[in-house]
């Protein structure tokens, strides 16, 4: 059974659910060494692949295919094995579905997924994307850790805030939610402190913005894990240590200067 479930989604679209997936799961298994699994639940389609220049054999849809007679040998027989330690489920390249899939394509079916993934892995991370939190209750319920990506604009934390509400009022905890601010500037520093201190939450963690590490990455077709100097990929590390540690104190707030040119 799996140590630790991570399910990674967002407080809107776009605001940087897949890398931090993605980064996570690839640091979780450099740092652990042990069999680590990413699942792209993502709908409509996977960005994964495209991410890391792979042509997967098989995905979500595969699985999905398969019903109840997916167990965790099946699972794993579908997975794509990433170089750098993380075994993928990648997200299809479309969801246009027959009649029959779409029947599979339920809560029930990506639940069933989940729990194959947590019986053959000690740590499974999901890339969730952004989702109605009522309508994907059972499934957030089912992680251990969850991550909610924000980014700081005054959009994305108003988005944040309503995120927040729709939780409350899908009967979940928002102290579940460690809250990740995605592309941080240093700049960003006074409105992310305002921000918490009118949702009275402290946020988990702060990923500095870095345009060049996370586009050079997809040029390569990686994740980022080549330049351990680099504050981005030291804060991913931090992080992850302190998600797997859970005494940790938090990471944050950001000390060093903002990492190189940022354009977006
Ligand atoms: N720390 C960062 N610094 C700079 N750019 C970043 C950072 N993290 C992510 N990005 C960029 O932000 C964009 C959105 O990221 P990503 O695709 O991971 O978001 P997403 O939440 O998965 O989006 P979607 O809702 O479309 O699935 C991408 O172009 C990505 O390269
Ligand atoms: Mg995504």
């Amino acid at each position: 059974m799996a140590e630790q479930t991570i399910i990674v989604t967002g407080s809107k679209g776009g605001a940087g659910t897949t890398t931090v997936a993605l980064n996570v799961a690839t640091q979780i298994a450099q740092l652990t060494k042990k069999r680590t699994a990413l699942l792209e639940l993502a709908r409509p389609f996977g960005q994964i692949a495209l991410m890391l220049d792979i042509e997967p054999r098989f995905t979500l849809l595969d699985a999905l295919d398969r019903g109840a007679r997916l167990d965790a040998a099946v699972l794993a027989s579908l997975m794509t094995r990433h170089k750098i330690g993380v075994d993928m489920l990648l997200g299809a390249r479309h969801l246009a579905l027959t009649a029959e899939q779409r029947q599979r394509a339920t809560i029930d079916g990506l639940l069933h997924i989940l729990e194959m993934a947590q019986a053959a892995y000690d740590f499974v991370i999901v890339d969730l994307g952004f989702v109605n939190a009522a309508e994907w209750a059972r499934v957030l319920q089912a992680a251990g850790t969850l991550l909610l990506v924000s980014e700081p604009s005054e959009l994305a934390l108003g988005m944040l805030r309503r995120y927040l509400e729709a939780v409350d009022s899908a009967g979940l905890e928002r102290e579940h939610f460690r809250i990740v601010i995605n592309r941080a500037r240093q700049n960003d520093e006074e409105m992310i402190f305002r921000h918490e201190s009118s949702l009275r939450q402290t946020f988990f963690a702060q990923l500095p913005n870095d345009y060049r590490q996370v586009s050079d990455a997809v040029k390569l077709g990686i994740p980022l894990v080549a330049n351990s100097n680099n504050p981005l990929v030291a804060r991913y590390r931090q992080m992850v240590m302190q998600l797997t540690r859970p005494s940790a104190p938090s990471v944050r707030p950001m000390a060093e200067p903002e990492a190189s040119a940022s354009h977006k």
